[in-house]
């Protein structure tokens, strides 16, 4: 079987590494970052963006540049990694952890909605494994209830909803560049938005205080030091070069496996609503369904890794699970669906998706063949 290594350089990066290496600039300010923010911008249909060290930092600026502070609560899926909830504690804000839907992975506006009070400020939608989430519901809530809406599209670069790119969609959207994400240097984030005072606020926080087009010794706001590198620039660029044409074969892939394990008794992939028309496909997302769940689902993913082909079994907990979160500091509602996925769901990782039509049938029928053992 012939999975593909990721991450992956090719001569672009090298090419564009020596460029920033030869120019005297390689800081935060080198042109291939402005650039950078420029195609990124125009690749999720944004007017404007801002990068930074990570995603994790774009989602507490956005939080900070949306006013979210103490004493305010911030409505988080219950089930994503735990930079989601950790970037509302870091601003001083409590995450309130509401249920996910049973098979798009994504948060339950009903949940969403049920959990509002006077004191929330905002809602983070993650688009789980670059499925986007229920947009068409969570958009006229948020402004319904005047709450900043955050998309959290560290899986959806690319990802698309009735036409209009992840990160587009609500007031901010907070990518990640971290080593397994579909575009990478290693590190890095950005946050996109089409609110030019919103990215300005965001800018000056990750720099410094600075002002755009203001002093080097002049600082007007409480900031940090947030800046990517002109090298990490140049290796995004390059990766972003290629992002469609993997989108493409990530997609087409994605529909030949589904295809194959359409109709497998007890295997349910992740749901793509019918308004999505574009998916990154960061994650195959699955579920198994059986009585024994916790024990059924972890055979699965032995048969899987067995025959060679990498799976993770799920996250071992909801985020609220974490230490962190046990000792308080959140708000948790009730979350059943969440819980079931801790023991029946799993993923695979996107280079899964990136082979070719043979090595894609190999992988159904090494899902198949799992399936068989567990259900036999
Ligand atoms: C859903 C989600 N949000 C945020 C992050 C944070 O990104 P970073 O690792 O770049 O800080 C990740 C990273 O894996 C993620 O999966």
């Amino acid at each position: 079987m012939h999975i593909p290594n990721w991450p992956v350089a090719t001569d672009r990066e090298h090419e564009l590494l020596r460029e920033v290496l030869e120019s005297g600039r390689w800081g935060g300010h080198s042109d291939f970052v402005k650039r950078l923010e420029r195609e990124f911008a125009a690749f999720t249909h944004c007017a404007q963006a801002v990068s930074a060290m990570n995603g994790t930092v774009t989602l507490e600026m956005a939080l900070c540049a949306a006013g979210v502070g103490p004493g305010d609560e911030v409505i988080v899926p219950a089930i994503s990694f735990v930079s989601t909830a950790m970037a509302v504690s870091r601003v001083g804000g409590t995450p309130v952890f509401v249920d996910i839907e049973p098979l798009s992975f994504n948060m339950d506006p009903d949940r969403a909605a049920a959990a509002i009070t006077p004191r929330t400020k905002a809602v983070i939608a993650v688009h789980f494994g670059g499925g986007i989430a229920d947009m068409g519901r969570l958009v006229p809530l948020a402004a319904e209830r005047g709450l900043a809406l955050i998309e959290d599209a560290a899986h959806a670069h690319g990802s698309e909803w009735n036409g209009r790119r992840a990160g587009s969609l609500g007031r901010a959207g907070s990518f990640s560049f971290q080593n397994s994400k579909v575009m990478t240097a290693g590190e890095g984030g950005v946050l996109t938005t089409n609110d030019a005072a919103f990215a300005e606020r965001v800018w000056s926080i990750m720099d410094q205080g600075r002002k755009p087009g203001g002093g080097w010794f002049d600082h007007y706001t409480l900031g940090s030091n947030y800046r990517i590198t002109g090298l990490q620039a140049a290796v995004l660029l390059a990766q972003l070069e290629r992002l469609p044409e993997q989108i493409c074969r990530r997609t087409r892939n994605a529909a030949l496996l589904r295809a194959e394990l359409s109709g497998v008794p007890g295997l349910a992939l992740q749901t793509v609503p019918k308004q999505q028309n574009a998916n990154s496909w960061y994650l195959l997302l699955g579920r198994i369904d059986a009585q024994d769940a916790g024990r059924t689902r972890d055979e699965f993913h032995r048969a899987l890794v067995a025959q060679g082909v990498p799976c993770t079994p799920f996250y071992p907990h909801p985020l609220y699970g974490n230490p962190l979160y046990r000792q308080g500091g959140c708000r948790v509602e009730p979350c059943p669906v969440a819980e079931a996925c801790i023991g029946d769901a799993f993923w695979l990782p996107h280079r899964t998706l990136l082979g070719d039509e043979e090595t894609t049938r190999e992988i159904a029928g090494a899902i198949i063949k799992a399936c068989n053992e567990v259900f036999a």
